[in-house]
């Protein structure tokens, strides 16, 4: 009995420390979807069979993985939503995109019962957890709660100084958009130190509102011995990150994920990319790896949002635009394909030196 206690444990141990080594995504079978009325689905991924019984690799609150379906080529990042500091599921919500090829097909085919494909939780857009600073503000646009909830429940579960607050906004254009709306009430009514506020721009009663510099300088006062962590599209992000600085906030206090690569421009033309030998067609794509990845030229890219660097090439010749003031500096005569649109015809190369 004590033998065969003893090989289960090495084999528990062995499981769990060949799966803290490797890199390789696992399989996960989704065990719960939720669909909203908005169009937004949630899916709870585990293992799959009696490997449920194993804790997941854990994560910090804000902190995101890669998903695909077997098969495909096709994998993008989703913040996970919910924290635990043992976690034995995952839990992602995700808002189809009329142009996103992946959230398109896990809306058609994640279904309950299917496995999926998911990489190593990872991302550098994490709570302060050992910010000396009074107040951590997390600010939410749209689907952009996913990683502040699972900052929420982290914070929830740390200790902090008496005077220590987080402030949680979440701005969706409709309310029936706030699909986490019970669980953020029921911090804002248990938990004296977090405030929640819900706002939508596009309320039918008469009542919208828009989060706003000048709204945050009402609500709060001061905007020192506070950081910033936002998540939203491009344009919400530009405009509060400009505001914030113009008011005086350190950049060092504001720290933001972007879950779009910018806005596209309506019309980004037809020109030719040559890559490697290959010629490949962009047809008014929203940016190059876009069209890169239509000719399934195999180029690496993880956040997709200008972050990460994966995804820098070098620009031979050609004229680009880039969409949007990359996190990710790239050195001159280079890009990154995830938000960048061409102008010209483009030869591009594997990157020579780059920095970040
Ligand atoms: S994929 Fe990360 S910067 Fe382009």
């Amino acid at each position: 009995m004590v033998a065969l206690g003893s090989s289960v444990f090495l084999l528990v141990r062995g499981v769990l420390y060949r799966h803290r080594r490797t890199a390789q995504p696992h399989t996960l079978v989704v065990c719960q979807r939720q669909n909203h009325g908005n169009g937004w689905f949630t899916l709870t991924l585990q293992r799959p069979g009696p490997l449920r019984m194993l804790p997941l690799p854990r994560f910090e609150g804000g902190q995101s993985v890669a998903l695909s379906l077997p098969g495909s080529h096709l994998r993008r990042h989703y913040s996970l939503a919910r924290w635990s500091k043992r976690p034995f599921q995952y839990e992602v919500s995700i808002k189809p995109e009329p142009q996103g090829k992946l959230s398109q097909l896990l809306a058609a085919q994640a279904l309950q019962g299917t496995r999926l494909q998911v990489s190593r939780p990872s991302g550098q857009f994490t709570l302060r957890t050992d910010s000396p600073t009074r107040r951590q503000v997390l600010i939410a646009g749209g689907i952009g709660i996913t990683p502040l909830l699972a900052m929420l429940d982290q914070w929830s579960r740390q200790r902090h100084r008496p005077d220590q607050e987080l402030h949680l906004y979440w701005q969706s254009r409709h309310p029936g958009d706030w699909i986490y709306h019970d669980v953020l009430n029921a911090y804002a009514t248990t938990m004296e130190s977090v405030r929640v506020r819900l706002l939508a721009s596009r309320a039918e009663d008469g009542k919208a509102t828009r989060i706003s510099v000048s709204l945050l300088q009402a609500q709060l006062g001061s905007l020192d011995d506070t950081q910033f962590l936002m998540c939203a599209g491009s344009q919400m992000l530009d405009n509060l990150s400009e505001g914030l600085l113009n008011a005086g906030v350190p950049a060092s206090h504001i720290h933001f994920e972007r879950f779009t690569s910018g806005a596209v421009p309506s019309d980004t033309g037809n020109w030719t990319l040559q890559i490697e030998g290959r010629t490949v067609p962009f047809a008014g794509h929203a940016h190059v790896l876009s069209a890169l990845e239509d000719a399934q030229v195999p180029l690496a890219a993880d956040c997709r949002t200008g972050t990460c660097g994966q995804c820098c090439v070098r620009v031979i010749s050609g004229q680009t635009r880039s969409l949007l003031e990359s996190e990710f500096k790239v050195s001159a005569g280079h890009c990154l394909a995830c938000c960048t649109v061409p102008l010209s015809d483009l030869q591009l190369g594997r990157p020579g030196h780059s920095t970040s």
